[in-house]
């Protein structure tokens, strides 16, 4: 049904780690209106979409984002008030044509990405159905995804001496979205007593996870499988499992991997992956080596990829085009969705159909920089894909995403939880 669009205007406001980032309200010929906030990263793939900030060193160390702000309620809001577009595709679409880059450079991936966001979520309201529902669905069902709550931090989301960027738990055997929520609470908890016991410091990193200060991972892994224990679950799939994010991008320097102070090459990497999963619960790697060791990639995926989930995100981008070619040349097993990747809901939508057609998971993702937002929650329901990470059961903006997944499980308790099958 074609729609008209009155109004698109966007505020500069803060992110979760007091950055500035947009939030954008569109406003239908209907008179429905509609918010979304743009979630924004710290590790980013050189091939992500541009997130278009001001550089006026005056300003917020030069991160603003007037210009982008000033390009929805100017460019964008001309192109999309009083004509009729028949849907989003459509929408997104007129407004990739007009930026005319590749990658949305002139007005900006973070501009042209929250139109998108709250022009899906306006169309929802109109229709009157819940965004779950509204968004096209991918798999065969709709379902519940596996949270894969980050309890601990490093990399660039800590200032700590660890690598490792993200330790994941992920309760693969809980039996609702409510008991999993549970399940990731009470662990993050229980990690809690352990760090406090052991003399650690239990701040925070960017993500809402511990930042102790850990260097080796296998340290962490150690500790991650007592805290599972502590709270009375299993470790592993049929209970607690584990998921990394080491981000290795961040970690490749002078042709290898530095760990803790060691320099590896790409294959004593992959053999270390090889032994943590002989050692510990691991069920999915992402970013196991960096988007700079394609050859790597392809090893660790021969070496690994029938034993765990391997998850390309600063490979990917979350862009159609890189994954379907990164598909044909047999790399990795999954790929990470952010919808600011590549900055429009359609696209988004596109990648993880590509995906799904070629058996590749995925797993829906906020950023490190976020905004109580719920828009991935909706998006990870609707398109069936099984898996979600939006940080630590702890901080406003994380939970707000789990507490809007327990929302929509007691609103609708025929939707099945778990991974897609
Ligand atoms: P980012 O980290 O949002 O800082 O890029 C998340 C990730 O690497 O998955
Ligand atoms: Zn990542």
């Amino acid at each position: 049904m074609a729609f008209d669009i009155s109004n698109a205007t966007a505020t500069e406001v803060l992110d979760s780690r007091g950055r500035p980032t947009l939030s954008v309200v569109v406003t239908l010929g209907d008179g429905t209106t509609a918010e979304a906030g743009v979630p924004s990263g710290a590790s980013t793939g050189t091939r992500e979409a541009v997130e278009l900030r001001d550089g006026d060193p005056a300003r917020y160390g030069g991160g603003g984002v007037l210009g982008a702000a000033h390009n929805v309620d100017g460019e964008l809001n001309d192109l999309l008030a009083g004509r009729p577009w028949a849907d989003l595709a459509e929408v997104d679409a007129a407004m990739c044509a007009l930026d005319g880059t590749p990658n949305k450079a002139r007005l900006g991936a973070n501009a042209i990405l929250g139109v998108s966001m709250a022009v899906a979520r306006a169309l929802a309201a109109a229709d009157g159905v819940p965004l779950f529902e509204w968004l096209p669905p991918v798999a065969s069902t709709r379902r519940l995804p596996v949270p894969c709550f980050n309890v601990l931090n490093g990399g660039a989301h800590a200032p700590n001496p660890l690598d490792f960027q993200e330790f994941m738990v992920c309760p693969l055997g809980a039996p609702t979205m409510r008991e999993a929520v549970r399940a990731g609470a009470e662990v993050y908890q229980a990690l809690r007593r352990r760090l406090v016991a052991d003399g650690h410091d239990t701040g925070l990193g960017d993500e809402g996870g511990f930042a102790p200060n850990l260097a080796e991972p296998e340290d962490v892994l150690r500790l991650i499988v007592a805290a599972i224990g502590d709270a009375g679950y299993t470790p592993g799939v049929d209970g607690v499992a584990i998921a990394l994010d080491p981000a290795a991008s961040e970690f490749f320097v002078d042709g290898g991997y530095r760990v803790a102070g060691r320099l590896h090459s790409s294959s004593e990497m992959v053999a270390r992956y090889a032994a943590m999963v002989d050692e510990f619960p691991i069920w999915s790697i992402e970013d196991g080596l960096g988007e700079q060791d394609p050859v790597g990639w392809k090893r660790l995926t021969g070496e690994l990829g029938a034993r765990v989930q391997l998850v390309g995100d600063d490979n990917f981008c979350t862009n159609p085009d890189i994954i379907a070619a990164a598909i044909g040349d047999g790399i990795a097993n999954a790929a990470l969705i952010k919808v600011n990747q590549i900055g429009t809901v359609t696209e988004t939508l596109e990648a993880m159909r590509i995906c799904h057609d070629a058996g590749y998971g995925q797993m829906v993702s906020h950023r490190s920089g976020e905004t109580p937002d719920t828009f991935i929650a909706d998006l990870a329901v609707a398109t069936g894909c099984g898996q979600i990470k939006s940080g630590a059961p702890a901080r406003g903006e994380r939970v707000a995403k789990y507490n809007r997944l327990i929302r929509i499980a007691a609103e609708r308790p025929g939707l099945r939880y778990g991974l897609a099958e």
